[in-house]
């Protein structure tokens, strides 16, 4: 048998670079900020997915009051945790009310609980074992932050307060933040640019406009995920049956909470707002993007709270920055690389 010839370093080095498993890239650090409720809301949606994607590390969950009170956040995402064996994930307390903005009667006809510090029903199943960390949302996100400069992504999908809080305490917080992806907002001048919660303010941008408007102006790098796209996004029982044929944790737990409304109603559909903020940080080819300059409206009047976005500034929109919108989505990959995700074994729980 003839000798091998020794390979030259060059051929080593392409022989390393094409055997590296595409998973052996650094995972993104990320803080999942988020007004977390159990399933079916998005929020809990969101995170069955981001836990079992290992191109992300969620340094922490930080919890803020939106879609229920902060207790409510705090104890639904402590239970989610332990049900899917996660419990090495920290949560911290953020926010429990809006900067400003001061809930009215008609608020509390709507949807959320942002409004009222109720505290949390047991979560079914009962509360979890694990406990909240001591250190504030707010703290845990400066110290992460500013300890790992230009390298942590914002998943924000719940009201923006304890973003806003973080760049008030720390002045230099902005300038170290790799990127915020921001589910917010509707821009009324594209398609499918009406409000959800007034005819043209977003939920989350209308529960605290304040601190939308403090971030949007930060110039930290945003990716905003507004309605516009979230319209493109929706989740029906095709998408549901198919992931309830796996059997993990995360999937029983979708199926205790989500199968009798289908069994009710086969046809209802939810939009899957959060869960595309999610996406966008593994694969963002699935969405469509315009820059634009985008501002929040904070006047108490008609339009509080509403996002107003155009490619280029107009009067008395002079403090609108610019950022990525994104606008469309490639449904059928984007439903495809969610349920692939949500339905896959969680990793074992990493080292801390
Ligand atoms: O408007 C939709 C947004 O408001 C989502 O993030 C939902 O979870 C609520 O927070
Ligand atoms: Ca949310």
């Amino acid at each position: 048998m003839k000798p091998m010839k020794p390979m030259c370093a060059c051929t080593v080095l392409l022989a390393l670079l094409v055997a590296a498993p595409a998973g052996a890239q650094q995972p993104q650090k990320i803080i999942f900020d988020t007004d977390f409720a159990y399933p079916p809301q998005d929020d809990a949606m969101t995170l069955f997915f981001a836990l079992n994607c290992p191109e992300l590390q969620i340094m922490g969950i930080t919890t803020v009051a939106g879609n229920k009170s902060l207790n409510v956040a705090v104890a639904d995402s402590l239970k989610v945790l332990e049900v899917t064996g996660r419990t090495e994930i920290p949560v911290f307390r953020g926010a429990a009310s809006p900067l400003m903005h001061q809930g009215t009667e008609w608020d509390t006809k709507r949807h959320g609980g942002w409004y009222a510090n109720e505290p949390a029903p047991a979560p079914p199943g009962g509360f979890a074992k694990k406990k909240v960390e001591s250190l504030s949302a707010v703290d845990f996100i400066v110290n992460t932050v500013m300890q790992n400069p230009g390298q942590v992504t914002i998943l924000a999908i719940g009201p923006l307060t304890n973003i806003a809080m973080a760049m008030r305490m720390e002045p230099g917080f902005a300038a170290k933040v790799k990127q915020l992806v921001i589910m917010g907002g509707a821009i009324a001048s594209l398609p499918d640019g009406g409000g959800n919660h007034t005819p043209n303010a977003e939920f989350n941008f209308y529960v605290d406009p304040e601190a939308a408007q403090i971030v949007l102006r930060s110039g930290i790098p945003i990716v905003l995920s507004p309605l516009n796209i979230s319209r493109k996004a929706r989740f029906s029982k095709e998408w549901y049956d198919k992931i309830v044929a796996v059997d993990t944790p995360a999937t029983r737990l979708i199926k205790e909470r989500m199968g009798p409304g289908f069994e009710k109603s086969p046809e209802r559909v939810g939009l899957m707002y959060d869960q595309i903020a999610a996406a966008t940080l593994i694969d963002p080819t699935l969405m469509k993007t315009v820059e634009l300059y985008v501002d929040v409206d904070i006047n108490h009047a008609a339009n509080y709270g509403v996002s107003v976005g155009a490619p280029q500034p107009w009067p008395g929109g002079e403090g609108a920055r610019k950022m990525m919108v994104q606008t469309d989505l490639d449904w059928d990959r984007f439903i495809r690389l969610y349920v692939e995700r949500v339905t896959r074994s969680s990793p074992s729980a990493p080292k801390r």
